[in-house]
């Protein structure tokens, strides 16, 4: 077993056994920048119990951590919270290495496994609210349906007060240290934003059906243990809250606008729409899609309440970065934003015609008709893209305050 990896103590009875991927930059499309981890627990009862487990490139870490601080083969249960291949893609395989007795899963984790890995090993199938005896403490399972798979459901550690959380509440962030509070604390808000909008967004409806379960529970959270990023043991009522706001899509004084160019015109008129923002007392953010991410885009407008596009015709079309963002945000479904289109064109100027159909499709509401400019701006043009900032801006103040 591979002796460099130790496990991390986060209760008596409970270790983080995970692994940090301090490389990864790309997770189905959204660009982890600061890497991630998967985290996995191991659960020191009388019936040793892991919790979730790691891709399978990390298959010798997680052993490793967990023969730190017990004999793999001493295992007796393992629980599957979430059986997407982050956290799935070793568990059926070290279930059968240290010859598990158990493997837990919902109902619907147990047919995704069977689904992702066409093995025979049985997973038994817990209801929702269903109570499992370690011996000298207890676990509960919740389904957490759709946060973040149709599989998901958490784990409650009664002795520990400790959640299991699986996706929910995590970060993608690779970090040497495991807590909450041995992080930057606007690092933890930035990072758990930008994984709520662009994993658990279209899902709100059900994190906060899953959040009203949780506290309707009547149990506390002592500690909160995602399958992500930092352990929340200083205040897990914080990110608690930070969901609360997220999946009720509360909004704020705050614009986006997000755009290609292609000589310049669109840019143009995209700082002018900022000013008119920007003077008309809202707090904007420019986001050219040349060196801006989706998933940055995404994270941008969880709370913003505008969005503005702009876009030159390029062959008819918008541009490809324009449409490949427009293509992911559809797909995160954001609620009550309004918005406008913008662009530059030489021929037919097809492109603001796609995105003003495009931010209709996306329920966004559009305050003016989309601004055409043909080949380069006019002081004229650059007015018309100052007020229609303005015109945002007096909207915002007037549904958020200054
Ligand atoms: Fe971290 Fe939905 O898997």
């Amino acid at each position: 077993m591979a002796e460099q990896y130790s496990a991390v103590k986060v209760t008596d009875r409970v270790h983080w056994v995970g692994a940090v991927d301090w490389a990864l930059r790309n997770f189905h499309g959204y660009a982890t920048s600061r890497g991630t981890t998967y985290n996995a627990y191991l659960i020191l009862a009388e019936k040793v119990t892991l919790v979730d487990a790691t891709k399978p490139a990390y298959r010798d870490e997680l052993m490793g951590r967990i023969a730190s601080v017990v004999e793999p083969g001493r295992i007796d249960y393992v629980v599957s919270n979430h059986s997407e291949m982050d956290h799935s893609g070793c568990l059926l395989d070290v279930a059968a290495a240290v010859r598990a007795e158990k493997i837990f899963a919902s109902r619907q984790g147990a047919a995704a496994l069977k689904a992702h890995f066409h093995s025979p090993t049985e997973v038994a199938a817990v209801q929702d609210g269903q109570e499992l005896s370690l011996g000298d403490c207890k676990l509960s399972f919740f389904e957490t349906r759709m946060c973040h798979w149709p599989d998901s459901m958490v784990s409650y550690l009664h002795e520990d007060e400790l959640l299991f959380s699986q996706d929910a509440f995590g970060m993608h962030l690779a970090t040497g240290e495991r807590y909450d509070d041995q992080v930057p604390d606007w690092l933890l808000l930035h990072e758990a934003a930008k994984y709520y909008a662009n994993i658990l967004l279209p899902m709100s409806s059900f994190v906060a059906r899953a959040l009203a379960k949780l506290t309707d529970s009547g149990l506390s959270f002592r500690v909160i243990a995602p399958d992500h990023g930092p352990i929340w043991r200083s205040d897990p009522g914080r990110v608690i809250g930070w969901y609360a706001r997220w999946s009720g899509q509360e909004r704020a004084n705050r614009a986006a606008v997000v755009y290609d160019t292609m000589w310049g015109s669109t840019e143009r008129m995209a700082r002018a729409v900022g000013e008119g923002l920007a003077s008309g007392g809202t707090a904007v953010q420019l986001l050219p899609l040349d060196g801006s991410h989706r998933s940055d885009v995404a994270a941008e407008i969880l709370d913003a309440g505008a969005l503005l596009l702009g876009s030159p015709t390029i062959n008819g079309q918008m541009f490809p970065t324009v449409a490949d963002v427009l293509c992911y945000l559809k797909g995160l479904k954001p609620k009550g934003l309004i918005g406008a289109a913008f662009g530059s064109y030489g021929w037919g100027g097809e492109a603001t015609k796609h995105l003003a159909a495009a931010l209709d499709e996306m329920g966004v509401e559009q305050v003016a008709d989309p601004i055409r400019v043909k080949y380069v701006p006019t002081d004229e043009d650059l007015g018309n893209c100052r007020r229609l900032g303005l015109l945002i801006a007096d909207r915002l103040k007037k549904a958020y305050g200054e």
